[in-house]
């Protein structure tokens, strides 16, 4: 199940989310996933790995702090999918994670964890700086080559997908909105059609 909201964000929101990732990403709280084998350090990201769980911002080395425009999103989105439970991924802080990929960097092919039992997980992602090529994300075999500030929300539990190899000096910027989605609120996410604009 995918869905796209274009135009999602406002220009503001995506000026101040890439200059976040742009003044943090050197921080400790930023790491490599390590989803490209060839070109490690490619991709760094503020997601918890392995069976860790975040557990609050008091138990961050370095605080991360999100702006405060991360977290209007994260309600609009709530809002705008009909969310009753909206319930974050335990590897999330507070329900978002960003990354920031470089040049050569891509995202082999996987499937995220579910994250709690009886949810789907779904992810609401965003490009808020794009590369100058590549950088596509491939659901299903199939590219969604979405435009900044556009949101692109799937099932990642349930479908596989990859990231092309970023082409140039522009780093990817990402911004992943998690959620587990119980059964009841994947009818309120995807009833509807699959392609919208935030004002129709
Ligand atoms: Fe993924």
């Amino acid at each position: 199940m995918i869905k796209i909201i274009k135009n999602f964000l406002e220009e503001n929101e995506i000026k101040v989310l890439n200059d976040w990732s742009l003044n943090n990403y050197h921080k400790s709280f930023f790491t490599d996933p390590g989803m490209d084998i060839n070109y490690p350090r490619t991709r760094l990201t503020t997601r918890i790995h392995g069976n860790l769980v975040y557990k609050g911002p008091e138990n961050d080395k370095e605080k991360v702090e999100y702006p405060q425009e991360a977290f209007n999103i994260q309600k609009r989105i709530i809002e705008t999918l009909r969310l009753k439970n909206a319930l974050f991924p335990n590897q999330f802080r507070h329900g978002i994670v960003t990354g920031i990929g470089f040049e050569f960097g891509s995202i082999s092919l996987h499937q995220d964890p579910i994250y709690l039992p009886n949810t789907y997980t779904v992810h609401c992602n965003f490009l808020t700086q794009k590369p100058i090529d590549g950088g596509i994300t491939i659901i299903n075999g199939k590219q969604y080559d979405i435009n900044v500030g556009d949101a692109l929300i799937y099932t990642v539990s349930h479908l596989q997908h990859e990231v092309t190899q970023v082409v140039g000096k522009i780093p990817r910027i990402l911004w992943c909105y998690g959620f587990c989605v119980t059964d009841e609120d994947m009818k309120n996410i995807f009833s509807y059609q699959n392609i919208v604009s935030k004002n129709t």
